[in-house]
């Protein structure tokens, strides 16, 4: 677990982020606003980088809470979007945060609900099939110990032979979410995307499962 924290952050220090987006995500921009009506909510953004996707969601009014093990990935996304943060230690969390967007510095495993208070909703892109096959239902109790009654989330994996090709991204398939988070949640499949031709790894078959998941 400590040398996979260690890999993390050695990546951003390196550069090695492929999986950060330039763009907010279109199926959260597609599917987030049927799924959760409140706007004045606050949204759990687990392992969350430097994703564009908080700006998004904070821009809809949420209150984000994002959870990040670099500081430099933390740092990174206030500065590149012209953020200024007020910084403060909180157990072993730094948290940064500017008007309404919260990064959590520090293992998504430490988190309690006393750091974060009360949460309903959670948005999940290249969070659980960035974690190794044995911490993902470490994850769902995580998640489920954050999140109030009624809670809603969106998450986004791939599904793939992962025989394959050695993760992150792991192959987290709609049948895998199920062992992991039911029955915390109910779990429903809003699409799945076949994004086999052409993909960058060489799969033989890659789809994107779009999932719905309700506490
Ligand atoms: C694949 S990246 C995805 C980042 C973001 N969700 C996105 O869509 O760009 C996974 C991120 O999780 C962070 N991470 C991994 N393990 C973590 C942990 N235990 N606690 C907090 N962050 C973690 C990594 O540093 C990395 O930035």
């Amino acid at each position: 677990m400590a040398s996979e924290n260690k890999a993390w952050k050695k990546r951003w220090r390196d550069g090695n982020i492929g999986f950060h987006q330039e763009k907010v995500n279109a199926l959260l921009v597609e599917h987030w606003p049927k799924l959760v009506a409140d706007t004045s909510s606050s949204v759990l953004v687990p392992l969350c980088g430097k994703s564009l996707d908080m700006l998004w969601l904070r821009q809809r009014g949420h209150r984000v809470v994002g959870v990040e093990l670099s500081e430099l990935a933390a740092r990174a996304f206030f500065a590149e979007n012209g953020l200024n943060v007020t910084e403060t230690l909180r157990d072993s969390f730094l948290l940064l945060e500017h008007d309404g967007i919260e990064i959590w510095v520090g293992d998504f495993f430490a988190l309690t609900s006393n750091h974060i208070g009360t949460v309903s909703s959670w948005y999940d892109r290249a969070a659980v099939v960035a974690l190794a096959p044995d911490r993902r239902s470490a994850y769902a109790g995580q998640v489920g110990s954050l999140l109030s009654a009624n809670a809603q989330a969106l998450m986004l994996t791939f599904d793939y032979p992962a025989d394959e090709r050695d993760g992150p991204p792991f192959s987290v398939s709609l049948d895998e979410v199920r062992s992991h988070f039911e029955p915390l949640f109910t779990v429903k499949s809003l699409d799945c995307i076949d994004l086999t031709d052409g993909n960058r790894w060489e799969l033989s078959r890659v789809w994107k499962p779009v999932i719905h998941l309700i506490r």
